[in-house]
């Protein structure tokens, strides 16, 4: 199969195969032993009569929350939103950021140098920062298509180091500066705050890890730097004015010029391989061949915090937030002042991370130090409902230090017994109540094969369904409200499925109807008045198990009484994914990620248009608040 048709993950299992478990019976006979669990999972799949005793405060349920009617599912290529709301593109892949740098060319795409001064490709996570009175919109480029970067090449491949350069200049993050005219929001060109970060930007390593032997390279050999950042998926933003940038997955771009250069064990429970995914870096950046440099990629995988009012400022890995595919960071201030960060790692069998420091937020106050000095915790779910955070230190884990957890965190977490989960995406806490949501995509696996680093995947109560097609959203609430209890009570927010195709499990949740249903939730959000908004990254077949679920969509849950309803479809081929509020909640900024990703698009400028990720803004017709 052609690489540019299979995603990350599929590509990293056939380099990377995992190992049948000599135990594998075991997996089985534990699916078979918890079927029971599924009915009962089910059976309590009315989520109304369960959130009653989740959530106490019901005064949000008095009122339908939805200000809007339900859209059905399709598949054409455009946007397609309620009745009485609009819709408009803000900013596109190949927009230039300066009045004097060069309009996007649809023939060529750009080069590298066009595409440096110029708005990054796939748009993920994002986030609007005030800074006075402007509005700073600071995004995750976390990847590009290479048959479309490179769609004027034969095959859709590099030939030349400037096809190359121009592919990793499309990654990393844009900072734009945006305002409003006439309603409609767009780039401030020349905007003081504008700024590319690139894979090649020159940040700083912080807490336990920075200077630690596995970070020394020959371009840093004291392991406190580390030169750019890539494949920015998820984000966060702290309370003191910081964006977090999630890097997920890092490990593709490495790759060694001799194809049977075998990798360490640590380098090979994070993916890293003798072959790319085809971006080919390591032919123009020698730092990307891991036989030359194998330390390169400890020094990714991690949170970076950056400043966006200050264009000058250097971006700061956090490594005490662990080194894994990270999904997104959400930031919650807990009641007595601890930052609690929490932490997806999506890969299929991996974990669901909590940190907490060990410093006080106080506003005004020092902050540096908050994400580089506090403790990292994973999760264990148990089926009684119960779930417990296991703390990853030398004593629980085996391992020499903090450093050595910070860097190897996935091998921490398999130590200590941690749930592998069904590759947990955004997580997102809700913004009133102590409860807490993540999107568990889908898992294909479940129940069939070990996680990358042997893990066994059994079927039990937040991963109920062997070889998970549709995904789940599960959700706790910490023991006494308190986000730094080692307790918490979990329950499932919904199963997605398919009730036109299936009637077993894979129907889904009981608040899943024919009319709202969707695969693969992904991207999590709550709006400022407790709606969860829900976006998708699945198949957009429309057909056999997915027939009738149209384009990837972004849906509004009501964690109070379970009903989910479908606000938007985006265009073929794509993913809906990033989601981010203007300060006045008149807008809320919307990306859309790889329309045509197999070649069936030409969003947003339509004719023989290249397809183009962008940031729609999306308002109402009436000017009231949307969230
Ligand atoms: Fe980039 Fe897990 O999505
Ligand atoms: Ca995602
Ligand atoms: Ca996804
Ligand atoms: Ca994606």
């Amino acid at each position: 199969m052609d690489r540019k048709e299979i995603s990350f993950d599929d590509f990293d299992e056939i380099v990377n195969p995992a190992e049948e478990e000599n135990d594998f019976d075991q997996v089985v006979e534990a699916s078979i032993s918890r079927r029971g669990l599924i009915g009962g999972a089910l059976a309590f799949g009315s989520c109304a009569a369960l959130c009653t005793t989740f959530t106490p405060n019901l005064v949000e349920a008095a009122t339908n929350r939805f200000a809007f009617k339900a859209i059905a599912a399709n598949s054409l290529d455009a946007i397609t939103v309620p009745e009485g709301y609009i819709a408009e593109v803000v900013v596109r892949w190949g927009d230039p950021l300066w009045s004097d740098a060069t309009d996007f060319n649809h023939a060529t795409r750009g080069d590298a140098a066009s595409q440096s001064r110029a708005f990054g490709d796939n748009i993920d996570g994002m986030e609007v920062f005030a800074h006075g009175d402007k509005s700073l919109l600071v995004v995750n480029n976390e990847y590009t298509n290479r048959s479309i970067i490179w769609g004027n090449r034969t095959d859709g491949k590099s030939e030349t180091d400037d096809d190359v350069l121009k592919g990793k200049m499309a990654h990393g993050l844009s900072v734009i500066e945006i305002a409003q005219q006439d309603g409609k929001w767009s780039i401030v060109k020349d905007s003081p705050f504008n700024r590319r970060i690139t894979p090649d930007s020159e940040m700083d390593l912080t807490g336990p890890a920075a200077g630690h032997d596995l970070l020394k390279t020959a371009a840093d050999p004291t392991g406190t730097k580390s030169l750019g950042t890539w494949n920015n998926c998820g984000n966060g933003s702290t309370p003191w004015g910081t964006y977090l940038a999630c890097e997920e997955n890092f490990n593709g771009y490495f790759s060694a010029a001799d194809e049977d250069h075998k990798v360490s064990a640590e380098l090979k429970r994070y993916g890293i391989s003798s072959k790319d995914w085809g971006y080919g870096w390591a032919k123009v950046d020698e730092r990307f061949d891991v036989s030359k440099h194998p330390n390169e990629p400890n020094r990714v995988g991690y949170v970076v915090e950056i400043d966006p009012r200050d264009p000058n400022s250097t971006p700061k890995k956090r490594t005490a937030l662990g080194r894994f595919k990270h999904e997104n960071a959400e930031v919650v201030v807990n009641s007595d002042g601890h930052i609690v960060v929490y932490m997806g790692d999506d890969e299929r069998g991996e974990f669901l991370y909590r940190y907490v420091s060990n410093g006080i937020y106080a506003p005004g106050g020092e902050t540096d130090t908050l994400l580089e000095d506090g403790k990292l915790y994973v999760a264990k779910f148990h089926d009684s409902g119960a779930g417990e955070w296991l703390e990853l230190t030398p004593k629980t884990t085996g391992m020499a230090d903090m450093a050595e957890i910070c860097i190897h965190t996935r091998i921490a977490s398999s130590a200590v017994g941690a749930t592998t989960m069904d590759r947990p995406e955004w997580v997102s806490a809700h913004p009133h109540t102590a409860e807490i949501y993540c999107a568990l995509t889908n898992n294909k696996n479940r129940g069939i094969k070990p996680n990358a680093g042997g893990d066994l995947t059994p079927i039990d109560g937040p991963n109920p369904r062997e070889a998970n097609k549709f995904g789940q959203i599960v959700r706790w609430r910490p023991n006494g409200s308190d986000h730094t209890a080692k307790g918490f009570a979990w329950d499932l927010f919904v199963l997605a499925g398919n009730p036109k195709v299936h009637s077993d499990a894979k129907a889904g949740s009981k608040n899943i109807t024919p009319d709202n249903m969707f695969n693969s939730p992904d991207g999590l959000n709550f709006d400022s008045t407790g709606i969860l908004w829900i976006q998708t990254d699945g198949n957009y077949s429309n057909e056999k198990d997915f027939e009738g679920q149209g384009n990837n969509q972004m849906l509004a849950g009501d964690p109070v009484t379970g009903e989910i309803r479908r606000f938007l479809v985006g265009p073929k081929q794509c993913e809906v994914t990033g989601l981010t509020w203007s300060t006045d909640r008149r807008t809320m900024f919307v990306g859309i990620q790889h329309p045509g990703e197999r070649g069936d698009s030409h969003w947003p400028e339509g004719g023989d248009a290249v397809p183009r990720s962008a940031v729609i803004a999306i308002r109402r017709e009436d000017g009231q608040p949307v969230g």
